[in-house]
């Protein structure tokens, strides 16, 4: 089933919540920065929109390096969830709330969940024997602990076999239901190669799942008590579920709940999200998500980034990039070469600087400066007349002068048939944005705003209005035909700029100022920031459009040139007060 992105329905969108045992990384900044982009995007679209991303904290290596730090877990805690929030906060993410699962908000509901489940006997008392991954601190089926060796598959540590008395969830008993919604795209797991995978693996057969851990003695007082027990603690992975349900189970943001929900991740955790968490819900008598889209992997200069080789890219380095070359650039890189689809990515700044220079120096920022610099070279600055964006060389009159200008510069086109119907072209273009927008595909959804700049570079090369500038004197309507060129031009890169803002809001904003549209942005308007919603604002010569006296000021250039001989930048060190 689609995403509905033509009506009202509320859109709520959710990060993993990070353990807060360390700082936050590449890894952790791209999943929130792909949610940002996509609520931005829903924003945008004129939906009502809830984005939550948080910290996981009643984990036990939270309190083992809390312990190693000669902090309390929560002091530990609360050190790391400060470096997130200023991490994503530094990345300009347009997050709703941030949870903490150490709130009350959060722990008193999860609470009340578990004992509704233990009620029901959904959760019951059991042995259990299995292959614990202390370092991912869950338990693993013996095939998949078989497959790889008795070694975790995420970190490559040994596995360790632990027999302990549990509480269990009966997850055996909805694996009917489970393969029915998966089967059938009720819940879309997407990339379609994780939902094959997770199909393969729920037909291997479910098992019951340990929800709670024995407290061994000397063991820190973290995490919450299963309900009626205080000999067992809540299983950090089936507390840390709960966030998403906690944080909306309210009057006021119910709602969303009701609305559409899309769970992102990494494919590290797609079995909790895809299989354990619907069925949870479906036990408690509430919706399962809509979309559990589980990403692949960032890596570094072509090498797996792990704690033992210490090539993480941290967020300092994230901060070096976005003070050399821009947050937007920064945003840009991670969204559009980021590893949204099943396969990883590589973060090397030979790539990014490639990328840098060929989307946004050359592309984006020269097109936009350029056609400012016309209109300001011209015109004075002033947006001289309209043009309705039908025209094709061989009909518009204007165009057909534009076309003898340039044949008396010596400068003839190739092809005097060629037609660029801007209104026809900029509404197909938001129109691909928003079925992308319904699978998530953010790459797509960005290279339709890209398509409409790449389509004025080839107009602006075509009939070169700078040679048609020189001719003005020489022709009748030549000055309504370099109008009808320039208004073209802006126009339909105001529209590519709506486009690209989800991932640029900055750099777009900036240029919405220079080229007098502020008003397209409603500083009131809290949810969306937006004064209607796309459909009107991207309509060609609409309300919301280039007008005819409209002032385009020069502006710096968007984005400088970079020097690819230049060495990459280096991590600035974390603001002082943290720590
Ligand atoms: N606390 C759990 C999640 C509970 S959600 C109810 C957890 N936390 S984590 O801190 O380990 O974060 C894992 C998530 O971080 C991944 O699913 C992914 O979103 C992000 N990433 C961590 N490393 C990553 C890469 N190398 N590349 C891309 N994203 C990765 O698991």
């Amino acid at each position: 089933m689609p995403s509905d992105t033509t009506n009202q329905t509320p859109y709520y969108v959710t990060t993993p919540i990070y353990y807060v045992n360390d700082r936050p990384h590449i890894g952790h900044c791209y999943t929130t920065l792909i949610a940002d982009v996509a609520a931005r995007a829903q924003r945008l679209v004129g939906r009502d929109v809830f984005f939550l991303t948080g910290t996981d904290e009643h984990a036990e290596k939270v309190s083992k390096t809390a312990a190693e730090n000669a902090k309390t877990p929560y002091e530990w805690a609360t050190i790391n969830a400060e470096r997130f929030r200023d991490a994503f906060r530094f990345m300009n993410f347009s997050n709703d709330d941030f949870v903490r699962t150490t709130e009350d908000r959060h722990k008193d509901k999860a609470s009340a969940y578990i004992e509704q489940l233990l009620d029901q006997g959904d959760i019951e008392l059991g042995d259990y024997e299995g292959w614990y991954d202390p370092s991912q601190e869950e338990y693993l089926t013996e095939i998949v602990a078989k497959e790889n060796d008795y070694k975790s598959p995420v970190t490559g540590k040994p596995l360790e076999k632990r027999v302990e008395q549990n509480y269990f969830f009966r997850l055996d008993k909805y694996q009917d239901w489970l393969e029915q919604q998966i089967t059938s795209g009720e819940i879309s797991v997407l990339p379609e190669a994780r939902k094959n995978e997770v199909l393969g693996r729920l037909k291997q057969g479910l098992m019951k799942v340990p929800v709670s851990r024995r407290i061994k003695e000397g063991d820190a007082d973290w995490g919450i008590r299963m309900p009626g027990d205080d000999a067992h603690r809540i299983y950090v992975w089936i507390e840390a579920l709960c966030n998403y349900l906690t944080i909306v189970d309210t009057d006021e943001r119910k709602k969303y709940w009701d609305g559409e929900v899309v769970h992102l991740m990494a494919k590290d955790i797609i079995w909790f999200h895809a299989i354990i968490w619907p069925a949870m819900l479906h036990a408690l008598g509430k919706e399962p998500p809509r979309t559990v889209y589980a990403h692949a992997y960032w890596i570094a200069e072509g090498t797996k980034m792990s704690k033992s080789l210490g090539n993480f890219i941290e967020i300092d380095l994230l901060r070096a990039y976005a003070e050399k070359y821009s947050l937007d650039a920064v945003r840009w890189f991670l969204t559009t070469q980021g590893p949204l689809g099943a396969n990883d990515a590589d973060f090397a700044h030979s790539r990014f600087i490639e990328v840098y220079n060929a989307d946004l120096a050359n592309s984006v920022g020269n097109s936009m400066s350029r056609v400012g610099n016309m209109v300001h070279k011209y015109y004075n600055g002033i947006i001289p007349g309209t043009c309705n964006g039908e025209f094709g060389f061989p009909n518009g009159s204007s165009l057909q002068t534009a076309l003898k200008a340039l044949e008396n510069a010596g400068k003839a086109v190739d092809d005097p048939t060629r037609t660029f119907r801007f209104a026809e072209f900029t509404s197909n273009a938001t129109d691909n944005a928003l079925r992308a927008l319904e699978t998530v595909d953010l790459e797509s959804m960005l290279d339709s705003g890209r398509s409409i700049v790449r389509h004025v570079d080839e107009f602006i090369s075509y009939c070169a209005p700078f040679t048609l500038a020189k001719q003005l004197d020489a022709l009748d309507d030549g000055d309504h035909a370099l109008t009808s060129i320039l208004y073209s031009c802006a126009e339909a890169l105001r529209i590519a700029s709506l486009l690209l803002s989800p991932a640029m809001p900055e750099k777009m904003a900036e240029l919405w100022r220079n080229w007098s549209c502020s008003h397209l942005a409603d500083p009131n308007n809290a949810n969306s920031g937006f004064v209607a919603p796309l459909a009107e604002l991207a309509r060609w010569g609409g309300e919301y459009s280039i007008k005819k006296g409209q002032q385009i000021a020069k502006g710096d250039a968007l984005f400088m040139r970079a020097d690819a001989s230049e060495p990459a930048p280096e991590p600035a060190p974390e603001p002082e007060r943290i720590g």
